[in-house]
């Protein structure tokens, strides 16, 4: 039986940054991966999508998108099976570079189901491959999965190919005629960006009265706008009721209705993988579905740790990195803790949202004193040269106590590449005054920052 210093179950952004992070302090690390390094992250979520995401914009450039920019193109088309061709293309660069950069860290990787036997003087036994392991330390990055919940015929929908999650529609070889996405979150909201621009009639079924979530308000009404103008259907404040086999029938002021549908995306949340791998054995404490975890990782067992979407606080890739990070630290002696007040969190439809901190709803309820202050984003020349007809608006959320950022929240392309810097702002709790000083280059949309800033 051979042992490790630290063995990681999960080989997904949590598990595999922590490998390499583990591999590089000079730990003895195993990775225990059954599916394929890189997770749901690499195989099947954000970066497939982002594959899909990009061909889209490219097709709607050349389909009439560009007449407005003085380029006139004709018999643009779209060919989905080479789209989800260079998808993979796309992964199997990208999982390969994982398992590199494990190699090169020199952890060690075993692609089989790993099962959890138990926790002994030693450490933590685990089966794996039919071969017996010990970790001393184990950290469990067992990730997510797509919830399906009994809604009827939902759970058959998925049997039988007419339903899908991430993962099946990451694989569309044809674009459905008519698709009906359930759930207006981040997942639907990217695939319907997708399919839409593509030439699939998209319907929205959404439970809330708004779509993407803790979005700030404002950007999600202008989100839904942009979409509404696009020819997306959202059905708002609805709830799915039944699937059927070409349909999907929700509830819309007390009234049944059906949505036709020749394929259905369900999503409409991930819950933490936490079943099938032994967890039992070791009698973790629990917080709801996710195993509970302090700020530094440790669960409530000696040696045993949880990151990225098991552990349920914040289900993103970028938070899965630095928790496995926190917790390598800790492994390896380095005081290190997890702060979750400068996230940032995007959704990459067309025009991007991308936000940090706080919004004014939730800063308020925290009871900072706060000003808000909204700029257009044709504040901005590059934005104006480069979005025909844009709407976007960068809003900033101040603490006027300590004059501080508490929140940035952005709706306009390049937002996903700008948000970092706001995010920087706010861990560090630059002044207003300091950040004032800061020269942005010129012309960028990030300027818009400096804008918003003036107008405090
Ligand atoms: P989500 O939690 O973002 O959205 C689910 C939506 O479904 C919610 O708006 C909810 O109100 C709605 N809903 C729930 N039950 C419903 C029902 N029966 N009928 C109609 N609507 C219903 O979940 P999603 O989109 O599945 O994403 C899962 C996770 O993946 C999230 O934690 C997200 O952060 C992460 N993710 C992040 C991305 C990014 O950062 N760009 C991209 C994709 C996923």
């Amino acid at each position: 039986m051979e042992t490790y210093d630290l063995i990681v179950l999960g080989g997904g952004p949590a598990g595999y940054l922590a490998g390499e992070r583990a591999g590089h302090a000079g730990l003895k690390t195993l990775v225990i991966e059954e599916r394929a390094l890189g997770g749901v992250c690499l195989n099947e979520g954000c970066v497939p999508s982002k594959t899909f995401l990009n061909s889209a914009k490219i097709f709607e450039h050349a389909n009439g998108g560009g007449e407005a920019y003085g380029v006139t193109t004709t018999g643009a088309s779209i060919d989905q099976k080479k789209v989800v061709a260079r998808k993979n293309k796309v992964v199997k660069t990208l999982v390969s570079g994982v398992g590199m950069q494990l190699k090169k860290n020199k952890v060690d990787v075993v692609m089989a189901h790993g099962n959890i036997i138990g926790k002994t003087e030693e450490g933590f036994k685990l089966e794996a491959d039919g071969k017996e392991y010990i970790g001393k330390k184990l950290i469990i990055a067992t990730g997510s999965e797509a919830v399906v919940p009994p809604i009827p015929g939902l759970r058959e929908s998925v049997e039988s190919g007419f339903g899908l999650t991430n993962r099946e529609i990451l694989d569309l070889e044809e674009i459905p005629e008519k698709l009906v996405v359930i759930g207006g979150g981040v997942i639907g909201l990217e695939m319907a960006s997708y399919f839409n621009s593509v030439g699939s009639k998209v319907t929205v079924i959404e439970m809330l009265d708004h779509i993407a979530g803790n979005t700030d308000r404002e950007i999600s009404e202008i989100l839904k706008k942009n979409y509404e103008k696009k020819g997306v259907t959202f059905k708002l404040g609805c709830k799915v009721t039944s699937v059927g086999t070409d349909y999907v029938e929700y509830e819309e002021n007390g009234k049944l209705n059906k949505a036709p549908a020749d394929k259905v995306l369900i999503s409409i949340g991930r819950r933490p993988v936490t079943k099938g791998f032994g967890l039992e054995n070791l009698h973790v404490e629990m917080d709801r579905a996710a195993i509970k975890t302090d700020e530094q990782g440790r669960t409530n067992i000696s040696g045993l740790y949880a990151t990225g979407d098991v552990n349920g606080v914040l289900m993103l890739a970028h938070t899965a990195y630095r928790e496995s990070e926190v917790a390598v630290n800790n492994i390896t002696g380095k005081k290190d803790v997890m702060r979750y007040n400068a996230i940032p969190s995007v959704i990459y439809t067309n025009p991007e949202v991308a936000s940090v901190g706080l919004t004014e709803e939730a800063a308020k309820a925290k009871g900072y004193e706060v000003k808000t202050v909204t700029t257009s984003m044709m504040f901005s020349g590059r934005y104006v040269a480069e979005n025909e007809g844009g709407d976007g608006i960068c809003k900033l959320v101040v603490d006027t106590a300590h004059n501080r950022l508490l929140g940035v929240h952005m709706i306009g392309n390049y937002s996903s590449e700008i948000i970092y810097g706001a995010g920087l702002m706010i861990e560090t709790e630059l002044r207003i005054e300091d950040i004032k000083e800061l020269v942005f280059p010129h012309p960028s949309v990030c300027e818009i920052i400096r804008e918003a800033l003036f107008m405090i």
